[in-house]
Formats: structure tokens, sequence, C-alpha cells
């Protein structure tokens, strides 16, 4: 048998976590001939209740998980891991300004970041969950000057496959047949869903579809608010689905995604006018084990307004949090 990966998972005794680390450790992200140790995190007060959810695991009896440690100590959890997801973070409680929220969690992932950067192996993937998840990102990737930024990465693909699935059921054909679909910039309601590249049985998917009014005032809203909307109705956020994105992300990143395009969020290298070090969602390509940019689309008016508008936010998110660094 081949020798165990280690992945860290960061907000273990979470809701999110609670589908995620069962997934994993079935074989989901590696594969069905890839054993894993998990390397959970969490804060001091929550590790009883990931004792716990370890527990259940242990009652799974999943032949692929090698082993499980769990600590409150970022450097224990990132020691030469081959993959990170980094799914805890600070809530906004009550009363609490946007702006502190960002610098309670800019915290967070300065030291995550200098962890990282002190003991994980440098090829580690690692995929940022937990929000505002590409300003944590951006933090995690400064606070780590020695890591490749390129393997620091933050997930926008819940997004994208809620576009993928609305779109589909527009269409009226499985998920599959819709391809090269991006969504783009910060994991936030100013997120764009961007249909312009997206093809169906390789006809434009606007010209299937061919119902541009829809799709502006219907389908981009309605993923942009689709994360509200569960909240409204099931009383809690979204965890299996977000998981599952988790899940998506990291094993097109391991295995490759095809021909097909996925959207992550990745370090800005400049181009599309996002500015270098931002992280952005973008396309790309996954490769058997990296991804690579999908570059010189040409954008309308339309689609650079929509993206200048979540870089706004990118921008000003980084602003609000830069003092953090000093
Ligand atoms: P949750 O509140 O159920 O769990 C969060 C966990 O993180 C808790 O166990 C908490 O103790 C832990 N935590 C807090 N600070 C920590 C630290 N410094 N180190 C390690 N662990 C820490 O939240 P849930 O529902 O599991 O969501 C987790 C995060 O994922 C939230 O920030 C949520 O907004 C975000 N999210 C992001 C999505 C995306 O598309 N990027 C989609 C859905 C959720």
């Amino acid at each position: 048998t081949k020798p165990p990966v280690r992945i860290a998972i960061s907000g273990a005794a979470g809701q999110i976590c609670y589908s995620l680390l069962f997934r994993v450790a079935q074989g989901d992200v590696f594969g069905p001939d890839q054993p894993v140790i998990l390397q959970l995190l969490d804060v001091p007060q929550a590790l009883d209740a990931v004792r716990g959810v370890v527990m259940e695991l242990e009652d799974c009896a999943f032949p692929l998980l090698a082993d499980v440690i769990i600590t409150d100590d970022p450097k224990v959890a990132f020691k030469d891991i081959d993959a990170a997801m980094l799914v805890g973070s600070r809530p906004r409680s009550k009363g609490m300004e946007r702006r502190d929220l960002l610098a309670a969690n800019a915290a967070i992932f300065k030291t995550q970041g200098a962890a990282l950067d002190a003991v994980a192996k440098r090829d580690a993937k690692i995929l940022v969950v937990g929000n505002p998840a590409n300003t944590n990102a951006w933090i995690l990737a400064q606070s780590a000057p020695g890591f490749p930024a390129k393997n620091i990465t933050s997930m926008i693909r819940l997004d994208h496959n809620r576009a993928q699935g609305q779109l589909a059921a527009k269409a009226g054909v499985g998920v599959d047949a819709i391809t090269k679909l991006v969504v783009w910039g910060n994991h936030s309601p100013t997120m764009f869903a961007d249909w312009g590249n997206a093809e169906l049985d390789g006809q434009k998917l606007a010209d299937r579809i061919g119902d541009e009014a829809w799709y502006r005032e219907t389908l981009i809203p309605t993923v942009a608010q689709r994360g509200t909307a569960i909240i409204e109705a099931r009383s809690a956020s979204s965890a299996a689905s977000a998981a599952n994105a988790a899940i998506d992300h990291l094993r097109d990143w391991v295995h490759g995604a095809g021909d097909n395009w996925v959207s992550m969020g990745v370090v800005s290298d400049g181009s599309y006018g996002i500015p270098q070090g931002l992280v952005c969602g973008v396309p790309v390509h996954c490769t058997s084990g990296g991804y690579v940019r999908i570059e010189g689309l040409t954008l309308d008016p339309f689609q650079r307004t929509m993206l200048d508008r979540t870089i706004a936010e990118l921008v000003d998110e980084r602003e609000a949090v830069i003092d953090i660094l000093k």
C-alpha cells in the first residue's frame, strides 16, 4: 500500500467539518487507494467536541484512515502536511462590525501562515474555506513568505457549483453538460457568475438558453444570495454543500479535471486587471497535481463592470487588514 498523505483540517468541531472529515477519510479527495492521516485543528475550548467527532470517525472503521491527530497548535497541525483545508474561522458575533470581523480573522490567519511557513511541505496544497476566505488566504500568503504563493488558494467552488446547478436546471440538461463556466472574484455577494464563455454541447450556453434578462436579473442574484436563502430556510448556514465544494476543489487540484474549467481563488499574477497578489476567483484548468490559469479571455463591458466591482471589494478588504502585517 501507498504511504499515507497528511492533511490538516481546521475548524474540526464545526458544522462543515462534520460532513467534510468523513468524506476525506473515505477517500473522496485523494482516491480509493490512498491512506490519509487527518491532522485536526481547533481552538482549545472546542477540542472535547473534536474528540467526539473522532470517536465517530473510529466507529466508521474507514480502511483508508491511517491516523488522526487532534491539536490546538497550528505548528502541530501543519507539520509535514501534503494538503490543508482551513475551515476554522471566527464567526461574526452580535454587534460585531465587518472591520472587526476582518481583523479577528486576519490575526488567526497571520499565526497560521507563520506556522505553515515553518513546518509544512513546500508543495502542500492549501485551501482556505473560512470566511472572509479570499482575504484570509491573502493574509496567509503574506505571512508565509517562504511558502509558494501559488499553492495558497481560496474556495469559490461552492458558488461555481451553485451556478452550474441553476444553469443546468434552466437548460433542462445534466450538470456535466455545461462547461467553461466561471465565477470570478470574492466569495461574497459581489461574486460574478459569468456564462460568457460557457458551453452546452459545444454551443454557446447563452444562445441555447436565449434569455439574457433571466441571466442578469435571476441567475446572478440567485447564486449571489444562495447562502442567505439557505440560512433562512434551514436556520443554519450551508454545510454539506460547502464540504462537497471543498472536496471538489482539492480533488480536482490533486487529480486534474480533464478539459473542463473550474473556478478557484488564486493569488493574482496581475492578469484581467486583478491587482497582483490579491486572492481572487478566476477560471483555471486543473492538471494532475497543479492548475493553470485560463488566459486571454476577452471581457465585454458588462463582464468588465462586474469583475471590477468584486475586485474593488477585495481591495477594500485588503486595506482593512493590511496593518496587521506590520
Ligand atoms: P462553525 O462555526 O460551525 O465552525 C467553525 C469552527 O472553527 C469551530 O469549531 C471553531 O471553534 C473553529 N475555529 C475558530 N477559530 C479557530 C482557529 N483560530 N483555529 C482553528 N479553528 C478555529 O462554522 P462552519 O459552518 O463549519 O463554517 C466554517 C467557515 O466556513 C465559516 O467562516 C463560514 O463562513 C465559511 N464558509 C465558507 C464558504 C466558502 O464558499 N468559502 C461556504 C460556507 C461556509
